[in-house]
Parts: structure tokens; C-alpha cells; sequence
């Protein structure tokens, strides 16, 4: 048996209130400290305030077993904690670096409050050597003599699978300049069974980038691929499968679509070009990678003005806001500026998303029309878009398309149905990357490339 330790956590984000919950489960007592009131009222009665598949029965086991807390009094929440884990924001500036005020204000109250040994972990991403200047920082504010450790110990988890990956990450990353104590943050996770690599603090802040950086770009670098399948007459998924049996390459990561979105990647890859600018380094690479992104986000309006010109007064169905499945978050989704720029276009716009309508209306246009279901949403449109690849809409039938739009046209921007299905079903159906099914005008593009071989 591994020794129960008292674990604080300040900030019940994702990050934050999936790792006290977790580390709760696996046999520690754990405070969870946010300011939000209304929040930790909600989750003090085992309610999250995000949707996360598997969180809240999680949350309830372990409330109900007494080793999960929570609390708004930071003094009281770190008291007597052996390890203190720092998991508030780190949003985007305008320029594009990470903010770490909120970073910064917790450790001054750490500072102020610890009367005991402690370790304190920095799970928020957080740029190369900020762990070492929150240590400067809290040690010239200690209000008691006691000894402490700044630790680096990023997190990997996705939005939509937390829970799960919790428990089967590949990795636990911990960077630490004293050994002893990279031991005794690997004892706290031992129980979950994980690989556990101790680095420096440095390399360990700098891997959390390095690796949002690569899985971006791989993402971009499957868009473009995928841009120009289109324009060569491939398919993506094809090309995509024989390059993932390339052990070397790999499977995953590897779907072309409208981008990526959500809280890490656009936020990281951002944060990391600015620290390389910084430093005098011109990552060119990963510049192009955020350019290639914002370009994709935009992919389907370009293919709706080259299909129907203008799209004044069209009735567009938009299936799916949040940025990935299996989750409502909206940040930096491509639903924003897509449902956007239909409405400056002079369309009318109806959307629909199983779990992210609450949290849309914060982020949409507010013009924007919300469907009550999947089939009122697109009944009597002109066009329905793809925008979030939900089970709910791979499952569809397609044939409601036909019954139920005015003309049975579907952009889809997450390669959610078969091109059989389509042609089986009798729609027009534009994908990423792969040819357009049921819509006799060859694309002009096409027959450029067939004159050029005659
Ligand atoms: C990501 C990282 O995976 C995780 O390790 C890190 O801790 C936080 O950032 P998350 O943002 O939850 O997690 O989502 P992820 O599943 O990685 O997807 C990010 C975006 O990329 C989504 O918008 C998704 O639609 C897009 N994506 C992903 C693709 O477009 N194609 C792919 O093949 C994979």
C-alpha cells in the first residue's frame, strides 16, 4: 500500500477538478479550492460545471467516501497539505503569450499560508521557466520557515475523455531539480499504474509545448494534404490509412477536417511561437501550422461561395458547435466564425448541438437560430452543414436529408458519413478531401488538371 497524502488543488477547471477527483479515487485526501462560490457550491453536491463523460458519479463516490472536499477559503483548503497542485488559468494574451497572473496571485497566497513542508506542483502550461519564477517568488513571500519544492508536472488529458485518460495517459511527465521529491510526487501517482519519466524543470515545461506543437501540426499538415486530395482527385481517409500503417507515422491524429479548436491547442501553439520570438528563434514551422489552421476553419465558406455564389436569404442548417465531440466547450471552436460569417453573408442560420447549445449562446452571433432536434433543424433548409463529428449525426439516417431539407445538400467538415452512404442516400455531399458525391458540375479545378495531361 502506497501512504494516503493530503493533496490541495487550487483551480477546478478541467484540468484541476479531474486530477482531485482521481487523485481522490486512487485513495488521497483531497481539497479542491476555486473562488467561483456558485461553482463550488455545485460540485461540494457532486455536480461538475462542465460536461465530462464519467465525471460526476466520480465526484459523488468520493464525496460520499470523505476524501474529496471542496472549498472557496484557500487558507483553510491548504492546510496541513503535503502537496499543493496549481491548476488555474494560463488564457491567451492579445499577443499571444500566456497569462500567468492567476499563477502568480495563487503562489503569493501559498506563500502566506503554508506552516509546513510542502510540495507544490504546477500542472497548469505554463512557458520555459516560469515554474523557477513562481519558486523566487513564493520564497521571498514565505510568512512561516518551512522548506519547499516547485514542481513541473504537466498534464496530457483531452476534453470529452478525461476521465479515461486519467487512468490510461501514456505518460506522466515530472520535472523537478531535487530527486527526492520527484520520488515522492511519483508515490502520489503511483497507484494509477502509469509510466513515469523525471525530468528537469525546463524539459518538463517544455515538453507540454512541444508536444501540443506536434500533434497541431500534424493536424495541419493532414489538412493540407487533404486540400490538396481535392484538388488531384484522391481521398484523404485512403491516404490517410496508408500513411498511418506507417509505424512511424501512425494512425492517430491523422483526420483532416475544419481544424482544431478548444482550450490547448490554438492557446499553446500561440504561447510557444511568442517565447521562440522572445528569444530571438523564428519557428517558421509552427507559424505555419496556426496559419494553415485558421485557414482550414474557414475551408467550408469558401466551398459554399464556389458551389452557390451568393448565400443571401439561404436557410443553412449547421449540425454540431462544440469543438470537438463529447464535450460543450466552445473555445475557439470553428462554429463561432463560420455561423458568423453566414449571417454577414445574408443567411439564415439554425444550428443544433447535443450537449453545446447553453454554452453557445455566449459565443454565436445572436442571430443565430437554436433547433430543438436534429430533424427540426433541418427541416426546409437549403444547405446542412458538418461541423462536429457527434455519434448522434454518424449515426444518422441519411435518408432525412432527403424527406425532410428543401434540396438535400450537406457540406460535412468532419468526413462523418461514407461516400457510399451518400451516393446510396441520393444527396449532394461535399467532404474534406475526398470527391463530391451526387453533384454533376465537375469542380473547374478538375478539369484544368485533365486538359493539362492532354
Ligand atoms: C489536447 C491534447 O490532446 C491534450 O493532450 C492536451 O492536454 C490538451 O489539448 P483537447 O484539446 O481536449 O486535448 O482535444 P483533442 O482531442 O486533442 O483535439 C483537439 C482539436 O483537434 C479538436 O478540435 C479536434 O477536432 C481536432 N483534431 C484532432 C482534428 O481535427 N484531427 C485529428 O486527427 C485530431
Amino acid at each position: 500500500g502506497v501512504a494516503n497524502m493530503k493533496v490541495s488543488v487550487i483551480g477546478t477547471g478541467y484540468v484541476g477538478l479531474v486530477s482531485g477527483v482521481s487523485l481522490a479515487d486512487i485513495g488521497h485526501d483531497v481539497t479542491c479550492i476555486d473562488i467561483n462560490e456558485r461553482k463550488v457550491s455545485l460540485m461540494s453536491k457532486g455536480k461538475s460545471p462542465f460536461y465530462e463523460p464519467g465525471l460526476e458519479p466520480l465526484m459523488k463516490k468520493n464525496i460520499v467516501s470523505g476524501r474529496l472536499h471542496f472549498t472557496t477559503e484557500i487558507q483553510k483548503g491548504l492546510l496541513n497539505a503535503d502537496i499543493v497542485i496549481i491548476a488555474v488559468g494560463t488564457p491567451m494574451k492579445d499577443d499571444g503569450s500566456a497569462d500567468i497572473s492567476q499563477i502568480k496571485q495563487v503562489s503569493l497566497q501559498i506563500a502566506e499560508s503554508i506552516v509546513k513542508d510542502t510540495i507544490i506542483i504546477i500542472k497548469s502550461t505554463v512557458p520555459v521557466g516560469t515554474n523557477e519564477l513562481i519558486r523566487d517568488i513564493i520564497f521571498s513571500n514565505l510568512s512561516h520557515n518551512v522548506e519547499f519544492s516547485v514542481v513541473s508536472n504537466p498534464e496530457f488529458l483531452r476534453e470529452g475523455s478525461a476521465v479515461y485518460d486519467t487512468y490510461h495517459g501514456d505518460r506522466i511527465i515530472i520535472g523537478s531539480d531535487n530527486y527526492r521529491v520527484a520520488e515522492c510526487v511519483a508515490t502520489m501517482y503511483k497507484p494509477l499504474g502509469m509510466n513515469i519519466l523525471i525530468t528537469d524543470i525546463r524539459s518538463a515545461e517544455m515538453i507540454k509545448y512541444a508536444s501540443n506543437a506536434f500533434l497541431a501540426t500534424k493536424i495541419s499538415f493532414i489538412n493540407e494534404i487533404s486540400n490538396l486530395c481535392e484538388r488531384l482527385g484522391a481521398n484523404i481517409e485512403e491516404v490517410a490509412l496508408g500513411m498511418g500503417t506507417d509505424k512511424r507515422i501512425g494512425h492517430e491524429f491523422l483526420n483532416a477536417g475544419i481544424g482544431y479548436g478548444g482550450s490547448c491547442f490554438p492557446k499553446d501553439t500561440n504561447a510557444l511561437v511568442q517565447v521562440s520570438d522572445q528569444v530571438g528563434y523564428n519557428f517558421e514551422l509552427l507559424k505555419g501550422v496556426i496559419r494553415v489552421n485558421q485557414r482550414q476553419q474557414k475551408l467550408l465558406l469558401h466551398k459554399l461561395k464556389h458551389r452557390f455564389g451568393s448565400l443571401k436569404g439561404k436557410r443553412i442548417a449547421v449540425l454540431g458547435l462544440s469543438f470537438k465531440p463529447n464535450t460543450d466547450d466552445m473555445r475557439e471552436a470553428a462554429s463561432i466564425i463560420i455561423t458568423d460569417k453566414l449571417i454577414e453573408q445574408g443567411a439564415e442560420v439554425v444550428v443544433y448541438d447535443p450537449k453545446a447549445m447553453k454554452n453557445a449562446v455566449q459565443w454565436l452571433n445572436p442571430k443565430v437560430n437554436y433547433g430543438i432536434s436534429i430533424k427540426e433543424t433541418i427541416r426546409e433548409t437549403d444547405i446542412a452543414l458538418i461541423l462536429t463529428e457527434w455519434d448522434v449525426f454518424k449515426e444518422l439516417d441519411l435518408s432525412i436529408f432527403v424527406e425532410l431539407m428543401n434540396s438535400p445538400i450537406v457540406f460535412d467538415g468532419r468526413n462523418c458519413f461514407t461516400l457510399d452512404e451518400a451516393m446510396e442516400a441520393g444527396i449532394e455531399y461535399h467532404s474534406v478531401g475526398r470527391p463530391v458525391i451526387n453533384n454533376n458540375i465537375i469542380p473547374d479545378r478538375l478539369v484544368k488538371l485533365a486538359e493539362s495531361y492532354v
